[in-house]
């Protein structure tokens, strides 16, 4: 039986093509005793499928398990940011509780976040969480990945920022207050309701691109008065299709 403090990695696997993995993730996972996958009980099974198959495709031996972890439903009938934290302490007791029991002192864990496990991830909080609410011990390393930000700005062969510019990522929920601050060069995320189109300024372009690296991919581009209908268009067809949709756009204002 092994002893010692368990280890735990947090292993960024690109935000859609498996070859986004990099070598050092792929040297991380062959080291691994126990996946812990988190289940969003959603549509997005097909995530979940990518990484059985991206632990299939790189670790060379069968001596790991995986264990499902249930994610909580969040409480979308209460206020945004009471559900929030309300759904993050219950995620916490529920891995604590899964490390606890399925991860035995010395062995390794790991969790896999999508695209880059620093940005809108919540992985990291919640360990951190866990440690401290919990009382659990682990040592961490923190394995980085190719985000969405990276998959979009190839995809569309643009630079991220403009010479000297600073660049704001943010959220669909905050792009129209943060606009009005006068950003010019804003990438957004998480972003349900196509914010573009409550901007005052349809001059500017977007660089759009939805399921990037992955089959599925769409890249649209042009000013906001050009394309930003037809973007609504094609993404609410596409998401009625699959079920889910992960979309992601830089806007760059030339004013
Ligand atoms: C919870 S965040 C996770 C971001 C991830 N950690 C990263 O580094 O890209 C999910 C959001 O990322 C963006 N995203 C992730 N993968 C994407 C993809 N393949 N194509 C387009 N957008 C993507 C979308 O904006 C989606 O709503």
């Amino acid at each position: 039986v092994a002893t010692g403090v368990r280890q735990l990695k947090v292993i960024g696997i690109g935000a859609g093509d498996p070859d986004y993995v990099t070598v050092q993730a792929v040297a991380a996972l062959r080291k691994i005793d126990v996946f812990f996958f988190v289940d969003k009980g959603d549509d997005k099974s097909e995530l979940r499928q990518l990484r059985h198959a991206i632990c299939a495709r790189h670790i060379t031996h069968d001596d790991y398990r995986i264990v499902e972890i249930d994610d909580p439903e969040r409480d979308t009938a209460a206020p945004y940011g009471e559900a929030v934290r309300a759904w993050h302490a219950e995620r916490v007791a529920l891995w604590a509780g899964a490390l606890t029991t399925e991860l035995s002192e010395g062995q390794s864990g790991a969790f896999l976040a999508w695209g880059d496990p620093a940005l809108y991830d919540s992985t990291l909080r919640i360990l951190d969480d866990v440690r401290a609410d919990g009382g659990l011990e682990f040592d961490l390393e923190v394995i980085p990945g190719i985000s969405a930000v990276g998959a979009l700005t190839a995809r569309h062969q643009i630079p991220l920022n403009r010479i000297g510019h600073s660049v704001l990522v943010t959220t669909g929920r905050k792009l129209v207050e943060e606009w009005e601050d006068g950003r010019r060069d804003v990438v957004v995320m998480l972003d349900a309701h196509c914010s573009f189109l409550q901007l005052p300024d349809d001059a500017a372009t977007i660089y759009w691109g939805a399921y990037l690296g992955t089959a599925d991919e769409i890249l649209i581009s042009g000013t906001i008065a050009e394309c930003g209908e037809e973007i609504a268009r094609v993404r609410s067809e596409a998401r009625a299709k699959k079920g889910w949709i992960f979309d992601t756009y830089l806007l760059r204002s030339l004013r």
